[in-house]
């Protein structure tokens, strides 16, 4: 484990904005028009997956939607400056056509209140849900349906720009469809951009805050390192899922493996900054049908029981790939990590503040870092990976603050902190359990 107590004592630029993220669907509870409450409920949610004995569907979630006004409270009371959330377009629209407007002024007052709080908030119009309605019209898979999109979009934006500091129009697009290339996944790909330039472009005409879609940064690397055909199938794993997507936002070119490329100029500049998710790296190795090696056993980050979750913990990755992005500001809108020992927090916290600073000093402009999550949710799957600053007990919606989050409060307040900092939260350097079977 590295040394987070020596760390030298870092500053952060004056006016970073420090946050949490979180998701409609993940805290809120009963979105019951969305298809993916729609789908919890199916039998096949629970078959066809090596861990189902872990998958739950999403309930009351945390209860976010009745409790929103304590949990404003909350994040203002750990000291958070700014806050992502997402915005439920199965509750506004939960039949197509039909506006909920008592849905609306919810979301109208939870944003007042935070705006009240001085918390700038940045709004993610879809976060992996949509509604069944939609789904069942075929979604985003149907490039004619963006319509129903933009329709949604005209009728929001208005209403909620004013109190709106930040916008994701689509959530981690660029890693839906995995590594596959060709001509199943790339309309998808295509798709999504175009329904990203589109959001772009309507927000533009109510909005002056900066605008991005929020992109899964996945650290790709060869498992072997010397292996030529590892190494060109990481620069297809970092092509198929990161660089075609930067490549399109720059250029207007939509370039994908087994397709002809297109030119859209809707999509060329369509972001206002970088919006990078970023979690753990994944090794590639070419003899694998998905390429998707394994985790090296002695980078395990063997926090939970749960296979998926054994990641590999690389804040260098979030140097390195940040190095990438020098052409616009960035945002962290998400980061974090999910362990039901703290320390773990503690520890990825420490060290990938330490690696975003680096890249500060090497001249990329970041300009704010939203924790992954504010609180213990439910992660689309299961309510087992715990990657709250606050504590949810799931019976009584009850919040506790962890040590983290009194941690990362401190980080704020002092916009800065080092190994001494560590020291105060964090007695001794987490253990790690056993091997998963
Ligand atoms: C998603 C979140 C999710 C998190 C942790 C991100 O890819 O945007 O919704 O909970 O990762 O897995």
């Amino acid at each position: 484990m590295y040394d987070v107590f020596s760390l030298p004592a870092i500053r952060f630029p004056e006016g970073f904005v420090w946050g949490s993220a979180t998701a409609g669907h993940q805290i809120e509870g009963d979105n019951i028009h969305s298809q993916a409450w729609h789908n919890e409920q199916q039998p096949e949610f629970y078959r066809d997956d090596p861990e189902r004995a872990t998958r739950a569907p999403s309930g009351k979630a945390c209860d976010h939607f009745r409790l929103y006004r304590d949990d404003v409270e909350l994040i203002a009371s750990l000291g958070h400056r700014a806050y992502r959330m997402s915005i439920e377009w199965s509750r506004i629209e939960p039949v197509e056509g039909r506006w909920d407007h008592r849905a609306l002024a919810h979301y109208l007052d939870l944003l007042e209140r935070l705006v009240r709080k001085g918390i700038q908030v940045f709004v993610t119009l879809h976060h992996f849900t949509h509604p069944l309605w939609f789904e069942r019209l075929g979604g985003f898979g149907k490039a004619d349906n963006r319509r129903f999109f933009e329709r949604y979009l005209t009728f929001l934006l208005p209403q909620i720009s004013p109190m709106v500091s930040g916008w994701n129009v689509i959530n981690e697009f660029n890693q839906w469809g995995g590594l596959t290339a060709g001509p199943t996944v790339a309309p998808l790909k295509f798709n999504m951009l175009r329904t990203h330039a589109l959001g772009y472009h309507l927000i533009k005409r109510y909005s002056s805050a900066p605008v991005s879609s929020a992109h899964a940064f996945i650290h790709w690397f060869p498992r072997r390192f010397h292996d030529d055909l590892d190494r060109r199938m990481t620069d297809f794993a970092d092509f198929t899922t990161n660089e075609f997507f930067f490549h399109a936002l720059r250029t207007g070119e939509l370039v994908y493996p087994g397709v002809d490329a297109e030119y859209d100029p809707e999509v060329k500049g369509s972001l206002d900054f970088w919006s990078v998710n970023y979690y753990t790296r994944h090794m590639v190795d070419a003899r694998l049908a998905g390429l998707d090696g394994p985790r090296f056993a002695h980078k395990l980050l063997q926090m939970i029981p749960i296979r998926f979750y054994l990641e590999e913990m690389y804040p260098e990755g979030l140097t390195a790939n940040l190095e990438r992005l020098r052409d616009y500001p960035v945002y962290i809108t998400e980061n974090g990590c999910c362990a039901d020992d703290d320390r773990f927090r503690i520890v990825y916290l420490a060290l990938h503040l330490s690696a975003l600073h680096e890249a500060l000093e090497r001249g990329v402009d970041v300009r704010g870092y939203f924790y992954w999550s504010l609180m213990d949710n439910y992660e689309w799957t299961t309510f087992i990976p715990r990657f709250g600053l606050v504590a949810v007990d799931f019976q009584t919606f009850r919040r506790s603050p962890k040590t983290s989050a009194l941690f990362y409060r401190e980080i704020i307040r002092d916009n800065g902190f080092g190994g001494e900092t560590v020291r105060r939260y964090l007695d001794a350097l987490p253990t790690l359990p056993g091997p998963v079977a």
